[in-house]
């Protein structure tokens, strides 16, 4: 796909076929991240892929801020859960950019899955301290965010359906709500 493509096509996907990621497609997930930029270029970043089935279950039963709201990763075949270490990120500005590195590997990285047909879902609804205890993650460094990965159901579930509506996923701002030119006038 051209890349504007990739772009615009790109949604949240919430239900998996059980199909396996080839580990050469993965890798190339990865290296999307690798290669991303950072502030001073100092790779914050750390990623825990999980393909352990009984791992992958209980992140997706005991990892929700809210009961079992991320039980739908469970059939996902990979999981990544994208780390941080703030003691390797720049703070300027009063921002710390660990976030913004992360977040720019993680996109990255979820583009180049949907290039290949492989869909995934940011999560911010999880529990970093049972995240952290499930897969052994030092105290200091940071979860920036998780998201499952695995080709698309052709139909999809109630529940993507549903989350869909109430997120409004389809709904953008019109480009004069958010840009202006030369001076703001938002
Ligand atoms: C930082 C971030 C956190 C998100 N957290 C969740 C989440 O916890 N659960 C979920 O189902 N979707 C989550 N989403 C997905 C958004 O709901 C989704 O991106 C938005 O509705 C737009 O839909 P689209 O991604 O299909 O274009 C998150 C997205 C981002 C960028």
């Amino acid at each position: 796909m051209e890349l504007t493509d990739v772009i615009l096509s790109r949604r949240s996907i919430r239900s998996f076929t059980e199909k396996e990621i080839p580990s050469d497609i993965l890798e190339k997930v990865l290296e999307a991240g690798r290669v991303a930029p950072s502030s001073q270029n100092k790779q914050c970043w750390r990623f825990v892929v999980v393909q352990n089935e009984e791992i992958r279950k209980k992140l997706a039963f005991k990892s929700g801020f809210i009961g079992k709201v991320n039980f739908f990763i469970k059939n996902a075949p990979v999981i990544i859960v994208a780390c941080a270490d703030p003691s390797r990120s720049v703070h300027l500005n009063e921002q710390d950019y660990y976030l913004v590195d992360t977040a720019i590997a993680f996109q990255q990285m979820i583009l180049t899955a949907w290039n290949y047909g492989i869909g995934s879902c940011w999560l911010a609804a999880f529990n970093e301290k049972k995240v952290k205890e499930i897969l052994q993650i030092p105290d200091k460094i940071r979860i920036v965010t998780l998201s499952p990965f695995g080709y698309p159901k052709e139909r999809p579930s109630l529940y993507d359906k549903a989350l869909k509506t109430f997120a409004g996923s389809k709904k953008r701002l019109p480009l004069e709500k958010i840009v202006c030119y030369d001076k703001w006038e938002l």
